[in-house]
């Protein structure tokens, strides 16, 4: 019996009746908002705006909408901070929040508007436990900034630490530049983390193609939001729940676009994330396998070439990529798409803009094959990604330069004490050691920006920004903290990368090994409190995707 027509429900009635709603509002369905805005980034800045006009489509098609918020954290704001230690968990605290509102109020359907990374698959996973008939709204990507007569985006902002630290660039150069690099609200302007994701959403079948890809501040993006309240309704008739959207095919053409559009490695810990709380098999592995049979068919930073999201969007969209994937027979076609249009509707929906330049055919792709590769060995047992840069295949052998935290790492650069050749192995910055993964981004922009991207390897347990981009190799596992190998390096120890074999190996006699593993202690460090505790005492590891249990 619906809370309309429940007599013993009249106190709750009398709180609806607060808020305004009518007898009518309350037997109609209810349609949950969650949206992910924080007045603390850019990136979700809009979400407000564009609840109310997911409202508006939801009433305009016979529902009623009940919007609520959850946090969100910002990379960006947060690296190379302690607060880093906040962001992949407000993934976990994201999709818990949810979750809860979803089993508290017994939404009918609902609409997840999402944008910074990690709220993109916190909503997803979220929507994967309610199963209930869901669309994601991604709020979409900011526009470029402009500098010296260039486009310019947050990755810039990054690398141009580097070359402040070599002579290049001046302090005042830097400040005029992050004055410019990012003119209003949206996520980080090219394929990283979250425009990723976006991307994710969409190959999923829970976003509509079309959508994310409408940058944040474009006028196109609130009457797109309001057909997004429309297809909630439609998807609720239909009942396009996620257990019907988030299958095996789904899974596989999620992976397909992360390879195609050059993604951000954190779209591994997300994937297995997302299929773990959907029920589907998915091996870390097999990210990797699907990376060397697709080819990067975007331009776009930081992996496929220069190109913004802004770009795309003009070029055509990420139906535009359907196109070429439905045609060189990489997507599976039997799949449910929230809208319910079938893939090869997208695609030919597709309005692909003359003589663009930034999606080119399979048959001729930017980079032969995906930006990540899944690397196993003596260094890494359980695994680790590879972020495939300038070099497509290249194998990199170097003594070690270790460090226990990401603080001491930068200061080694900063020092000019890393040179090229070296293999640096930050440690202790796992999901349990960290705690949290944090992202190395103030590590591999002063590389790139000192000209040691292509000859510095970066290896580590903790977890790299979509900006970055270099020899790096992340998500270690086992991690440090758990006794992993990583642990167990030393200054001068030979660490040897080969992408082609995929193998990343410590070439240290097994004895020696051995003898360090007895030695070994795991580092003290200062008490944590709070969710940090929580965290470190249930999240798992990186090859599984840093889920809490
Ligand atoms: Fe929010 Fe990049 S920091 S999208």
């Amino acid at each position: 019996m619906s809370i309309a027509e429940d007599p013993d429900r009249a106190p709750a009635r009398s709180h609806l009746y607060a808020m305004g709603m009518s007898d009518e509002d309350m037997r109609r369905p209810t349609v949950g908002i969650a949206t992910t805005w924080t007045g603390t980034m850019p990136c979700n800045l809009t979400h407000r705006e564009l609840a109310a006009h997911v409202a508006d489509g939801v009433r305009a098609a016979g529902g009623t909408p009940m919007e609520f918020n959850t946090i969100a954290v910002s990379d960006n704001l947060t690296m190379h901070t302690p607060g880093m230690r906040a962001s992949l968990i407000s993934r976990e605290v994201i999709a818990d929040s949810i979750e809860l509102m979803g089993r508290a109020h017994g939404f009918d359907a609902l609409v997840a508007i999402v944008g910074c990374d990690k709220t993109v698959p916190a909503a997803i996973m979220a929507l994967a436990r309610l199963d209930v008939p869901a669309v994601v709204l991604y709020s979409g990507s900011m526009m470029p900034g402009r500098w010296r007569g260039r486009d310019v985006t947050i990755q810039d902002m990054w690398e141009a630490l580097g070359e402040r630290a070599v002579g290049r660039l001046d302090q005042a150069d830097l400040d005029d530049l992050a004055r410019h690099a990012c003119p209003g609200a949206g996520t980080c302007a090219a394929q990283y983390t979250a425009n990723t994701m976006g991307a994710v959403a969409d190959f999923l079948g829970l976003a509509p193609f079309g959508v994310g890809d409408i940058p944040a501040v474009a006028e196109e993006k609130n009457a797109a939001a309001r057909r997004v309240g429309e297809i909630a309704m439609g998807a609720l008739a239909r009942d396009a729940r996620p257990s019907r959207v988030l299958t095996e095919d789904a899974l596989h053409n999620a992976i397909v676009s992360v390879a195609a559009m050059g993604g951000s490695t954190n779209a591994v810990l997300h994937l297995l994330a997302i299929a773990r709380e959907a029920g589907l098999p998915l091996r870390v592995d097999r990210i990797g396998e699907v990376c060397r049979e697709v080819p990067i068919i975007t331009g776009l930073k930081p992996s496929g070439g220069e190109h913004t999201a802004l770009d795309l969007w003009r070029a055509g969209g990420t139906s535009l990529v359907v196109r070429r994937l439905l045609a060189a027979g990489l997507l599976r076609e039997d799949v449910t798409l929230v809208d319910g249009r079938t893939l090869a509707e997208v695609a030919a929906d597709a309005r692909e803009r003359p003589g663009q330049a930034v999606v080119a055919s399979v048959a001729e792709p930017f980079k032969p094959h995906g930006a990540l590769a899944i690397l196993r060995g003596s260094l890494a047992p359980d695994g680790c990604v590879l972020k495939l840069g300038g070099k497509q295949d290249f194998r990199h052998e170097g003594p070690a330069k270790v460090f226990d935290s990401e603080a001491e790492c930068s200061a080694a650069i900063d020092a000019g004490q890393i040179v090229a050749g070296d293999v640096v192995v930050v440690r202790y910055e796992g999901p349990a050691g960290g705690p949290g993964m944090r992202e190395m981004l103030s590590i591999t922009g002063p590389l790139v920006g000192r000209g040691l991207g292509d000859s510095v390897a970066l290896v580590t347990d903790g977890r790299f920004s979509g900006v970055s981009h270099g020899l790096v190799i992340g998500h270690v596992a086992p991690e440090a903290y758990h006794g992993g190998p990583i642990a167990l390096v030393r200054d001068g120890d030979p660490v040897v990368v080969d992408s082609a074999a995929g193998t990343l190996d410590l070439v240290v006699p097994e004895e020696e090994l051995e003898r360090r593993r007895a030695a070994w202690r795991r580092p003290e460090r200062a008490v944590e409190r709070g969710v940090l505790t929580k965290y470190v005492a249930t999240v798992g590891s990186a090859s599984d995707g840093a889920v809490t249990t």
